[in-house]
C-alpha cells in the first residue's frame, strides 16, 4: 500500500483552550490503534498561537501527528512586523502550507512571493506543501507535496469528483515530476476515502473538517484503509 498523507487547515479557528479539548479527544480515539501510522502521515496545521502548547501535548502524548504551519514569511528575519519566518516555523513545525488559495485571494499572494516563500522553507528543511487551483498552475521544484484545490470546491461543501482529481493529480504529476499530490476542498469523512483509492492522490486536505476531532480521526481510519 502507498504512503498517504493527511494534512488537516485550521485556518484562522480555535483558541489554546479549545484546541486542549481537541487533542485530548482526538487522543482517546487515536489510542485505538487504527491510524496506520507506517502508511499515513498526519499533519496539522495549526494557528501560531497554539503551535508551542500543541507540540507538548503531541509530545507528551505521543500522539501520530505532525505540526504544520498554514503560511510562512517570504522575508528572513528582520524588521518584518507580524511575520513569523521559516526558521522560527521550523522550531516547532516539519511542514507548512504555502499558496493556499486564501492567502492568494485575501492577502494577494503571487507566484513569485510563493516560490520565494517555498524557498525560505525549504532552507530550513520544512516540508513544504504547494496549494494550486489548477492543473496548470506554476509549481516551485521545492514542493514536496501538491495539494490540488479548485477554488470552488473549498468551503462550499461541493467536493471535485474523486476521478476529476485523480485527472488533474495525474497530470501534474507527469508535468511537474512531484511525487505526491493530494486533494483539497470539502473532503469529509464519508468521502475521504474515495479520493485516496484513487491511483495518483496520495492523501487530503480538509479545512472544516479537520476542526472536529472525531471527523478527523475518521478520516486518518479512512486513509488508513482505502485500498
Ligand atoms: P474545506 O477547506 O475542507 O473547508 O473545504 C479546504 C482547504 O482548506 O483547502
Amino acid at each position: 500500500m502507498k504512503h498517504r498523507f493527511l494534512i488537516g487547515n485550521w485556518k484562522s479557528n480555535l483558541t489554546i483552550r479549545e484546541s486542549r479539548e481537541w487533542f485530548r479527544d482526538f487522543h482517546a480515539l487515536s489510542s485505538s490503534g487504527a491510524i496506520r501510522t507506517d502508511l499515513l502521515t498526519i499533519a496539522l496545521a495549526i494557528p501560531h498561537t497554539i503551535m508551542g502548547s500543541a507540540r507538548t501535548f503531541i509530545e507528551e502524548h505521543e500522539l501520530p501527528i505532525e505540526v504544520c504551519g498554514q503560511d510562512i514569511s517570504v522575508f528572513g528575519e528582520g524588521p518584518y512586523t507580524g511575520e513569523v519566518n521559516a526558521r522560527q516555523m521550523a522550531e516547532v513545525a516539519r511542514f507548512v502550507i504555502v499558496g493556499h488559495t486564501e492567502r492568494r485571494t485575501h492577502f494577494k499572494e503571487n507566484d513569485a512571493i510563493l516560490y520565494e516563500k517555498a524557498r525560505q522553507a525549504k532552507m530550513y528543511d520544512l516540508h513544504v506543501v504547494y496549494c494550486v487551483n489548477s492543473e496548470h498552475h506554476a509549481i516551485p521544484p521545492e514542493a514536496d507535496i501538491v495539494s490540488y484545490e479548485p477554488e470552488w470546491a473549498i468551503g462550499s461543501g461541493k467536493p471535485e469528483t474523486p476521478e476529476g482529481a485523480n485527472d488533474v493529480a495525474r497530470k501534474i504529476k507527469a508535468r511537474t515530476g512531484v511525487g505526491h499530490v493530494i486533494y483539497g476542498g470539502s473532503v469529509t469523512d464519508g468521502n475521504a476515502g474515495a479520493f485516496a483509492m484513487m491511483s495518483d492522490i496520495d492523501g487530503v486536505l480538509p479545512g472544516k473538517a479537520s476542526l472536529d476531532p472525531a471527523q478527523f480521526y475518521r478520516i486518518a481510519v479512512a486513509l488508513s484503509t482505502a485500498r
